[in-house]
């Protein structure tokens, strides 16, 4: 008998830094060793760890029996603690507008199922965080992609937003900083964003600031902060900041300044009571991360920007790679000027993890579009670990093909 059909859109799901996994493990299972800068869970790098306040609280919620379901818009003290973090990064948030969920990934499905319908569009960076491609078109929706600047740190390209806006666009996608090219917005182009959505009635912003406490250099602007009509879905959580990504925790905050937002709230909020709630003693560790003192992030920070060095140091002495310097977030898009590559950087990450073992993820991934010839790297591994990795990197590219 034939295979029973899978429902078509779940046949078009794509997500490419996973994809790369799986000849990683083949090889892996013959027995090889392989430097994996692919992905972006800081858990997988040593040296930075879950912090030992989060755990603890996270242990005692179980040995305290706090194992039931919570509410389903999340634990209230969860959701006040919440609440103050975005006070403090400048806008009026209560806890009525926060709504916790398992990861910033159920909350876009979230937001997607509660906003999209046939005909819709998410305009959305390119390149970008897969699932803002994979998950519309659920929805009847479809993403188009606007241009980040890869001449210019990968700024937002704000003629090409403006072109491709019209009635259609319900979400307007700001990545902050920005996965997978680890570009900081300022506040002018935040301004700059939330005017041109101004234009557009039905129009709303997604800010997704899940590496908003890993800008390196500087403080990060809050998009809600600088919204007094635009409604804003306001995204965070436990995965990048707080080093806990295995605990699916995250938010989604709604900053409706206009008060326009009404049969959306309700909409979501008929959908997180259908999926109940989110895990209880995780939201209890997140609780610790978030009333606890913060001292130990200054530590972590100068880790990964010692690392960003290294391979910033590296990539300028190696020909045939050149990358634009990010300044936040955990990542580097690294274009692949080499001409034997540069048309095909899926083949340059797949031979070279055939030939050296090292794994990063084509740019293609994350835009076919916007990130053809460039791979993006995760800098988050040792730096004796990273010295290798270009040194594998160097001969691979200093090879006779
Ligand atoms: C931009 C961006 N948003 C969201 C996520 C996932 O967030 P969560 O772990 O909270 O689902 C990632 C993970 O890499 C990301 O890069």
């Amino acid at each position: 008998m034939s295979d029973i059909p899978a429902a078509e859109r779940a046949s078009r799901i794509e997500y490419a830094i996973r994809d790369v996994v799986v000849p990683a493990v083949a090889l892996e299972a013959e027995g090889h060793e392989i430097i994996k800068l692919n992905i972006g869970d800081p858990i997988a790098y040593p040296g930075l760890p879950t912090p030992r306040h989060m755990i603890e609280a996270f242990q005692n919620s179980l040995e305290n029996g706090e194992t039931g379901y919570s509410p389903s818009y999340g634990l209230e003290d969860l959701r006040n603690a919440i609440a103050r973090d975005e006070i403090r990064k400048g806008w009026n948030c209560t806890s009525d507008d926060v709504y916790v969920c398992h990861g910033v990934t159920e909350a876009l499905q979230i937001i997607f199922a509660a906003t999209l319908e046939e005909g819709t569009k998410v305009l959305a960076p390119g390149p970008h965080y897969p699932p803002y491609m994979a998950y519309p078109q659920m929805f009847g929706a479809e993403t188009v992609e606007y241009r980040l600047d890869s001449e210019c740190g990968w700024q937002v390209d704000f003629d090409d937003v403006e072109s491709k806006m019209d009635e259609s666009v319900r979400l307007l996608v700001l990545i902050n900083p920005n996965n997978p090219t680890g570009n900081v917005a300022t506040k002018e182009e935040i301004d700059r964003l939330i005017s041109i959505a101004n234009q557009w009635p039905n129009c709303m912003i997604i800010a997704d600031e899940i590496y908003d406490g890993l800008t390196l250099f500087g403080d990060s602007t809050s998009v809600a902060s600088r919204s007094n009509s635009v409604p804003v879905f306001v995204l965070n959580g436990v995965s990048k900041v707080y080093y806990a990504p295995g605990w699916r925790i995250g938010y989604m905050a709604l900053h409706d300044p206009a008060n326009r937002l009404g049969e959306v709230r309700d909409g979501i909020e008929r959908l997180l009571r259908a999926r109940l709630c989110a895990s209880t003693p995780a939201q209890i560790g997140y609780l610790a991360g978030l009333e606890l003192s913060r001292d130990w992030m200054e530590e972590y920070k100068q880790k990964i920007i010692e690392r960003r060095e290294v391979c910033l140091n590296r990539i300028s002495q190696i020909d045939g790679l050149e990358v634009q310097a990010p300044g936040g977030a955990f990542y580097m898009f690294v274009e692949i000027t080499d001409p034997i590559w540069a048309e095909n950087d899926k083949q340059f990450v797949l031979d070279l993890l055939y030939e050296e073992h090292v794994l990063v993820v084509h740019g293609s991934g994350f835009s076919d579009e916007f990130g053809r010839g460039h791979f993006r790297l995760v800098y988050l591994a040792e730096p004796e670990i990273l010295n290798d990795a270009f040194d594998r990197i160097e001969r691979f590219l200093q090879r006779p093909r």
